[in-house]
């Protein structure tokens, strides 16, 4: 008889809707080895609690005080045993001290070409006004490392799309989003292969 080894357990942190959430729970629901163990937001009322509910996960809404000046909230993190943390449209800043907990265990998804338009304020319509203000003719999907400076981390992989002249930001958010639905799962999934074999 052999032992099955333990899930690798993810938790993923997001403020917002959670359509990438939302895609990464399907794409793990019928592969083994891995689970989205944990959903952990900072804002009441965001739709991706709504997923976790539907999706039975537990979860967590944050208090800044304790995220940024307490503890980081890693005993809840300890508690349900998370080996590796994925950001999926999250807004705050991530604290040294889980930085510290999780090295090179923390991803985040970025919705330009980094290092370009990224930083303090760069998100959501906000970067592709950007992109599109300078004339950009493409722009894409960073994933990368956390630490400790905002879309600064290591790149793990980009998905590049052109922009045409009628693009709006609107349009652009539409192109980029499928960039991500379609690419973030899967190097999520590469990522914790990595995980595993250290
Ligand atoms: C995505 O565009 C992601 O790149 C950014 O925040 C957005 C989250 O969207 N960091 P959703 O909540 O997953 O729909």
């Amino acid at each position: 008889m052999s032992i099955k080894p333990p899930d690798f357990r993810l938790a993923i942190f997001a403020s917002g809707t959670g359509s990438n959430a939302q895609k990464i729970i399907d794409y793990f629901r019928n592969r083994t080895g891995t689970s989205i163990a944990l959903i952990v937001s900072n804002k009441p009322g965001a739709g991706v609690l709504d997923i976790a509910d539907k999706e039975g996960i537990p979860y967590i809404i944050m208090e800044k005080e304790r995220f940024f000046r307490g503890d980081a909230y890693l005993p809840e993190l300890k508690n349900h045993q998370i080996d590796a943390i994925v950001l999926a449209g999250f807004l705050w800043k991530i604290p040294k001290a889980l930085i510290k907990a999780f090295p090179h265990k923390i991803i985040n998804i970025h919705p330009a070409l980094l290092p370009k338009y990224g930083g303090k304020g760069m998100y959501g319509h906000f970067v592709h006004e950007a992109v599109l203000a300078a004339k950009e003719r493409e722009s894409g999907i960073t994933i990368h490392y956390v630490d400790e400076v905002y879309d600064h981390g290591a790149i793990i992989f980009q998905a590049y799309c052109t922009i045409d002249s009628d693009d709006t930001p609107d349009s652009l958010a539409k192109k980029i989003q499928k960039l991500e639905h379609l690419h973030f799962p899967r190097v999520v999934e590469e990522w914790v292969q990595l995980q595993n074999r250290r």
